[in-house]
C-alpha cells in the first residue's frame, strides 16, 4: 500500500487538531437556543422584550396632546420626534400628572442642531450662537412646535450671496434671476422641496442674443446657426457672469 508523503501528514495534523478544537467549542460555548428560530440566539428576543420601556413614540402623545401634535406634523419640525425634545414619555403617558417630562426653555438646547457647522447639508437653518440676538431664550421668538422663520428672505441673494454678488458686477446686471430661473415663491422656505428651474437649451439664450431676436437693440448678437453650435452657451460664457476676453470683446 502507497504510504502518504510526511507533508502531508504534518498537513493534516494541525487540521485534525482545529476541527476537534471547533467541535468541542461549539459544544460549550454556542447558546443552546442558537439557530433555533435562524443565525442568531433566540432566547435574545425574550431578553429585549422584557426589557422596560422608555420611549413610546409620536402617536402615543397624540392622545393627549391633539393640538401640538397636529400643529407639528405641519411645521418644520415635523421631522423631529417629541422626545427628542422632551425625553422618554414612558413614564408621564402612565402617569401624567406626577411624571412630567422636561421641556427645554433655556437657550443652549436648540444650538445642538442649529449652531453652524459647516458639516452641515446646504440649506440646513443654521445660525452663529455668539451674534443671533444674544442672551435671550429661542423660544421668545420662535415656537418650538411650530418655528416659522419670522420672515422669508425677500431676495435670492439672502442665500446665494456669491452667485448674486457675481452678477451685480457684470453684464448681466440687469436681467433677474427669475427671467433664467422660473423660482416657485415656496423655494425661498423651502429651498430642497421646490426647485427652481435652469435654462434648458441654447435657444433660451438665444431668445435675447440671436440675430433676429425681438430684444433690446443694444444686446451683442451672434449667428445661432455658426456660433458655438455643437454645445449649450454655458459650456463656454458663464451665466451669471458671461465676459468676452478677446478682439469682440466690450
Ligand atoms: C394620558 C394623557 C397624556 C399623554 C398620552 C401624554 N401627556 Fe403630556 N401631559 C398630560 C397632562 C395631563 C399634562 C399636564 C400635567 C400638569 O400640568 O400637571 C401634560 C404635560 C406635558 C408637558 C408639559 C410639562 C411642563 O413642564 O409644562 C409636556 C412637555 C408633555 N406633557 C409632553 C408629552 C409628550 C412628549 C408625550 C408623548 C410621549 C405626552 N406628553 C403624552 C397628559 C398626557
Ligand atoms: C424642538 C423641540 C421640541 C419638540 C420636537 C417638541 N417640543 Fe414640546 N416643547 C418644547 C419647548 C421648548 C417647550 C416650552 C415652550 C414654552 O414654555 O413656551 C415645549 C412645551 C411643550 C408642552 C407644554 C406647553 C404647551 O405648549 O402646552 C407640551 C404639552 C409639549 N411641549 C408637548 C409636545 C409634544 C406632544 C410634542 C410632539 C408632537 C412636542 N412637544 C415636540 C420643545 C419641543
Ligand atoms: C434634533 C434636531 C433639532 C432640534 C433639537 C431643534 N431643531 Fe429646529 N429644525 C430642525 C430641522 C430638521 C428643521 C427643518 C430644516 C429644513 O426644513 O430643512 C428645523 C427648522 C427650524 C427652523 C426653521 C428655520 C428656517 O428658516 O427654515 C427654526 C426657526 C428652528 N428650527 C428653531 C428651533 C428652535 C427654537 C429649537 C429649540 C426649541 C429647535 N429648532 C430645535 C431640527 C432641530
Ligand atoms: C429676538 C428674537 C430671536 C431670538 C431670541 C432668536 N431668534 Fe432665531 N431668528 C429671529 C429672526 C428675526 C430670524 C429671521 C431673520 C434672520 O435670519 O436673522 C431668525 C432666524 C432663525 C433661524 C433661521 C436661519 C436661516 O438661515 O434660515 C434659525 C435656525 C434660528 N433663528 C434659530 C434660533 C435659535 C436656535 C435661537 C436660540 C439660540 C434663536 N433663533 C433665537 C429671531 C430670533
Ligand atoms: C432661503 C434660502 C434661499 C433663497 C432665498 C433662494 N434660494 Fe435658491 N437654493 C437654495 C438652496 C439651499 C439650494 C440648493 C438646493 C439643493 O442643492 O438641493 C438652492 C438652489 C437653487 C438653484 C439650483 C437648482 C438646481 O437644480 O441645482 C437655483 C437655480 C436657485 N436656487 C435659484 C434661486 C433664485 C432665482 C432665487 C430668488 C428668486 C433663490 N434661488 C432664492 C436656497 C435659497
Ligand atoms: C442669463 C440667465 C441667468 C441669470 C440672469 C441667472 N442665472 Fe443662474 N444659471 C443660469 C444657467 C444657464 C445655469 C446653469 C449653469 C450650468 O449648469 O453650468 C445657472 C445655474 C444656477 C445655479 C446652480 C449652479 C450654480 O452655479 O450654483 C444657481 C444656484 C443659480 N443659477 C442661481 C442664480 C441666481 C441667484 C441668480 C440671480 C442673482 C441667477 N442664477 C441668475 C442662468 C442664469
Ligand atoms: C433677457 C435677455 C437676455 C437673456 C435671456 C440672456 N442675455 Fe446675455 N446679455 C443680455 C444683456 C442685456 C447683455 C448686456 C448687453 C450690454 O450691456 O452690452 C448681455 C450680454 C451677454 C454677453 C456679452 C458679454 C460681453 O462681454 O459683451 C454674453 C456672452 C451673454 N450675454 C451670454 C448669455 C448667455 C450664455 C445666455 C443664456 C444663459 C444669455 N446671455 C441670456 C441679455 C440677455
Ligand atoms: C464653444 C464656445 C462657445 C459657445 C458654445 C458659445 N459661445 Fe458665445 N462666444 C464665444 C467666444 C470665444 C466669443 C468671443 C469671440 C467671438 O466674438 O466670436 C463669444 C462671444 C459671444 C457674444 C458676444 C458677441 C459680441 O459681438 O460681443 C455673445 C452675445 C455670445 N457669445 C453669446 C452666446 C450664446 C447666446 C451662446 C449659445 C447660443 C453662445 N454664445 C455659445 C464662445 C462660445
Amino acid at each position: 500500500m502507497k504510504r502518504f508523503p510526511n507533508q502531508i501528514i504534518r498537513l493534516i495534523i494541525p487540521f485534525v487538531i482545529i476541527i476537534a478544537g471547533l467541535l468541542i467549542a461549539k459544544k460549550f460555548l454556542v447558546p443552546a437556543s442558537f439557530g433555533k428560530l435562524g443565525h442568531f440566539r433566540a432566547d435574545a428576543l425574550g431578553e429585549a422584550m422584557s426589557k422596560p420601556i422608555h420611549y413610546v413614540g409620536q402617536q402615543a402623545c397624540a392622545d393627549c396632546h391633539d393640538e401640538i401634535v397636529k400643529k407639528k406634523a405641519a411645521s418644520y419640525h415635523k421631522g423631529v420626534a417629541c422626545e427628542v425634545c422632551h425625553g422618554p414619555g414612558s413614564a408621564h403617558v402612565d402617569s401624567p400628572t406626577e411624571n412630567k417630562p422636561p421641556a427645554p426653555r433655556d437657550r443652549g438646547f436648540c444650538p445642538v442642531c442649529h449652531s453652524y457647522n459647516p458639516s452641515r447639508p446646504t440649506g440646513f437653518p443654521q445660525i452663529v450662537t455668539v451674534t443671533h440676538n444674544p442672551g435671550k431664550a429661542c423660544i421668545s421668538c420662535h415656537n418650538a412646535h411650530d418655528p416659522v422663520p419670522p420672515h422669508a428672505p425677500e431676495q435670492c441673494g439672502a442665500c446665494h450671496g456669491d452667485i448674486a454678488r457675481t452678477k451685480m458686477a457684470s453684464p448681466h446686471v440687469d436681467v433677474p434671476c427669475t427671467v433664467c430661473h422660473e423660482t416657485p415663491t415656496e423655494h425661498r422656505m423651502n429651498p430642497r422641496m421646490y426647485v427652481p428651474t435652469i435654462p434648458a437649451n441654447r435657444e433660451f439664450c438665444g431668445k435675447c442674443h440671436a440675430k433676429d431676436a425681438q430684444s433690446a437693440k443694444e444686446i451683442p448678437r451672434i449667428d445661432m446657426g455658426t456660433h458655438g453650435e455643437r454645445y449649450v452657451c454655458w459650456e463656454c460664457h458663464y451665466p451669471h457672469l458671461p465676459q468676452v476676453y478677446n478682439g469682440a470683446a466690450k
